[in-house]
């Protein structure tokens, strides 16, 4: 339900039939429930434009809206606000019209996009950390509420296949022989730091290293096969965690920097081409304006760069994947970069005017203490440790609460735990540092996940209590009633607000109102307590089905699994 389009143009014909000139009519949530549930706040702008008393022209404005249909009332308040009244008898049929609806009332989007999410875009010579984790589980919200508006999304996971430190990696994988190449690589980390002791020690292998990087690049076979099994070997962990989160990226997601190799030399060339390079200190360099310092993109002994690597991808999305619009969810540390390759991008016409990049950048995860997340030991913490602890810590939860036989409690646990995580890590503004707490985002109060599925639960448990058909309409009967149908109508434009945005904490915030509305309606009106009028008992009971369906509908964005029973 577009309400706020809806309401504009109401507004729009207002102005138009009152003879006011006017631009955009943006339409406001009410701040607070006497201010009615929307509010038009442009009468101000107006009367400055018209040199006009601004009360005066809201009461012609006022006098000029319809209300025959969707609004009820209509208020001026303070110095010109028109504070705005939808009707109970609207919010009732369209709240049952979309009963049914497996979109819960959300349409497509009128001009759809193609749309490229770079997410995830982990570096294959270390583990997949912390870091990692909000790329990822952001970049896939984004993926998934854009191709549910209708838009088509191409996911690419940028993943760090290339440099020369993988001469020394597959020199020391050769070491340690191929065959069990997995389970050598259990531990990247550990891997990595092993082979820099073997670099460090011996110059033979030194040598063989800088040997094996020269050797990748110029298409050596034996070189290629190491690092190639080496790369599989590496994703495959990747995808380890990708699985136990939900995330939907596969291989064929993956385009890799080493991808955009062949790609590279043509970059520079166009940059040349263009006078947008020039060479500094024998690099191939840009300068832009207002920055201190250069953006290198081709080193002096040929080599190419983080920025020409991401240049070339840009080109390629833009031409050969066709997008209108590039999302990079990347860590918003690099601003700098993003901000740099865009303005070089355009300036090399590599981008039409209409096309939109959009860094997405996120904040840091940090420990209670406020630094950067660590293990006790100082460690790096793998993500997948991470998410096995909190399926234990999850089932520790619930267990007391001994609803589930010992089988169910596993996927229960697994449905909360992960959702824990990835609610905790959606539900805050994403430019924000990100504090981790076990005990915040495994609470049943406040804004986590374990709310939001309680409640759903809690719905699953009013419906086995009541066994029986749920039919009829709903007719909003109350101040409670009218808040909670109008936020369920809301859902469509908070969607539409966190695609535009890409603001996952836009529906996690949304959740959290909706769900604590529902837990006051569920408190005053009683659904299933004896005495209550039929009619009145199945209205009710018609607002926890479409409660409950849109709680699942946004979960399911949030890639979270819903349970029957906690
Ligand atoms: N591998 C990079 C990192 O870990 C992230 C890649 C993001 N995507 C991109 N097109 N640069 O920092």
């Amino acid at each position: 339900m577009k309400i706020k389009l809806q309401l504009s143009k109401i507004i729009e014909n207002a102005l138009k039939n009152a003879n006011i000139e006017a631009d955009d009519v943006v339409i406001s949530d009410a701040t607070k429930p006497e201010f009615g549930d929307y509010q038009f706040n442009g009468v101000m702008k107006l009367a400055k434009q018209l040199k006009q008393n601004p009360r005066q022209i809201a009461q012609t404005v006022v006098e000029h809206i319809d209300t025959t249909g969707i609004i009820a009332k209509v208020e001026i308040a303070g110095p010109g606000f028109i504070n705005i009244w939808l009707g109970d008898a609207w919010l009732s049929s369209e709240a049952t019209a979309i009963l049914d609806d497996e979109r819960v009332g959300v349409g497509y989007v009128d001009q759809a996009q193609k749309v490229v999410v770079d997410y995830s875009g982990p570096n294959m010579a270390k583990q997949m950390h912390v870091g990692h984790l909000r790329s990822s589980i952001i970049g896939d919200t984004l993926a998934t509420l854009l191709e549910f508006l209708g838009d088509e999304v191409i996911r690419q996971n940028h993943i760090g296949d290339w440099g020369t430190q993988f001469g020394m990696l597959i020199a020391y994988l050769e070491e340690q022989g191929t065959d069990g190449v997995t389970q050598n690589l259990k531990d990247l980390e550990q891997f990595y730091k092993d082979a820099k002791v073997r670099f460090d020690e011996s110059v033979e292998f030194a040598d063989k290293a800088r040997d094996y990087v020269v050797k990748i690049q110029q298409g050596d076979k034996h070189c290629l096969r190491l690092w190639q099994s080496f790369i599989d070997a590496s994703l495959g962990h990747c995808e380890e965690v990708y699985d136990k989160l939900g995330v939907n990226l596969t291989r064929d997601d993956v385009r890799a920097e080493s991808f955009y190799n062949s790609k590279l030399p043509s970059v520079i060339k166009t940059l040349k081409e263009k006078n947008i390079s020039t060479i500094s200190d024998g690099a191939e360099c840009v300068f832009l304006e207002g920055d201190e310092t250069p953006i290198i993109v081709q080193k002096g002994d040929g080599g190419f760069l983080y920025a020409t690597t991401d240049l070339a991808a840009l080109e390629f999305r833009v031409q050969e994947l066709k997008a209108d619009r590039i999302c990079y969810v990347v860590d918003a540390r690099q601003a700098q970069h993003f901000k740099q390759v865009f303005a070089i991008a355009k300036m090399a016409g590599m981008v039409a005017e209409n096309v939109t990049l959009e860094h997405i950048g996120f904040g840091t995860m940090m420990d209670k203490s406020g630094k950067p997340f660590k293990t006790r030991d100082g460690g790096v913490v793998k993500l997948i440790d991470l998410l096995d602890e909190a399926v234990v810590r999850a089932r520790e939860t619930i267990k007391e609460r001994k609803t589930h036989s010992d089988e169910a409690l596993e996927k229960v646990a697994r449905a909360i735990g992960i959702g824990a995580v990835k609610y905790a890590d959606l539900s805050i503004s994403r430019e924000s540092n990100y504090l981790f707490s076990w005990d915040k985002m495994l609470s049943f109060d406040g804004n986590t996940s374990l709310y939001m599925q309680y409640a759903y639960a809690r719905i699953q448990s009013i419906f086995r209590k009541h066994d029986g058909v749920i039919t009829g309409s709903i007719v909003v009967g109350d101040e409670i009633e009218h808040r909670l149908v109008l936020m369920l109508l809301k859902f469509e434009d908070t969607l539409i607000k966190a695609s535009i945005e890409a603001t996952p904490h836009t529906i996690t915030s949304y959740l959290y109102d909706l769900v604590s509305l529902f837990m006051k309606f569920y408190e005053q009106n009683p659904i299933l307590k004896e005495g209550i009028e039929e009619e009145v008992k199945m209205s009710r009971l018609q607002l926890a089905t479409l409660t409950a369906k849109v709680i699942k509908k946004a979960l399911d964005i949030l890639g979270i699994e819903v349970v029957n029973k906690i």
